[in-house]
């Protein structure tokens, strides 16, 4: 598969087998933050990964899950089975928001290509989980990659409408409305002088 048919066949994943993720699978993972593009190649980026049931069982309940459908959050039977968590050391870069998106993603398509599912979660109870974690003081947690093999195959859709919620249809599937590349994609200039 192509990097660009991993890129169309990604969806976040928020419903999980009860299966492991191999610990070589999430180190390949973390490797491939690791080496990333940085601004000014400073590589403020830590990660912890937790993969052991106790300590999943210790992280759940300081993530929050899919806002945009009420009252749902995953199961005990569909949690997910390991997270990397993207820390950035202050005393390297006070903020790293770009750096810390790359690395995510890389984590994601890395995953993705082994058939591992994840979901990038930014709300997180950072202060709870600085205890969890042990998180030193110079270090902020930016973002959390959940992962575990899919239990669900949410789908892209069009957009109707000015809507970018996603939702479940009839049948339960996950619909994930995205953005016109007609509506986002701007040749040479973004529109004539006229309209400037
Ligand atoms: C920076 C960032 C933060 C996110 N935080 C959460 C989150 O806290 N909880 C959640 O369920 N999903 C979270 N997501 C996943 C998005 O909801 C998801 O990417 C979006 O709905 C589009 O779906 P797709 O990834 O399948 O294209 C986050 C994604 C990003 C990039």
């Amino acid at each position: 598969m192509t990097v660009y048919e991993l890129i169309q066949k990604r969806r976040t994943i928020r419903r999980f087998q009860q299966k492991s993720v191999p610990k070589d699978l999430l180190e390949r993972c973390v490797n491939a933050a690791r080496i990333g593009p940085s601004g000014a190649n400073l590589q403020p980026l830590e990660y912890i990964v937790v993969s052991e049931p106790e300590q999943c069982q210790q992280v759940f309940p300081h993530t929050a899950w899919a806002g945009y459908l009420p009252d749902w959050s995953p199961g005990p039977e569909e949690r997910p089975m390991a997270y990397i968590f993207i820390l950035v050391n202050r005393e390297v870069r006070a903020n790293a928001p770009m750096d810390v998106g790359i690395a995510a993603e890389n984590i994601t398509l890395v995953a993705l290509a082994e058939g591992v599912g994840s979901c990038i979660i930014g709300s997180l109870d950072h202060d709870a989980l600085r205890k969890v974690l042990a998180v030193p003081k110079d270090c902020d947690i930016s973002l959390m990659v959940a992962l575990g093999y899919p239990a669900e195959q949410p789908q892209m859709v069009g957009m109707t409408g000015d809507s970018i919620k996603y939702y479940r249809d009839e049948d339960g599937t996950l619909q994930v409305p995205k953005r016109a590349l007609a509506d986002v994609l701007h040749w040479e200039q973004y529109s004539d002088d006229s309209k400037v």
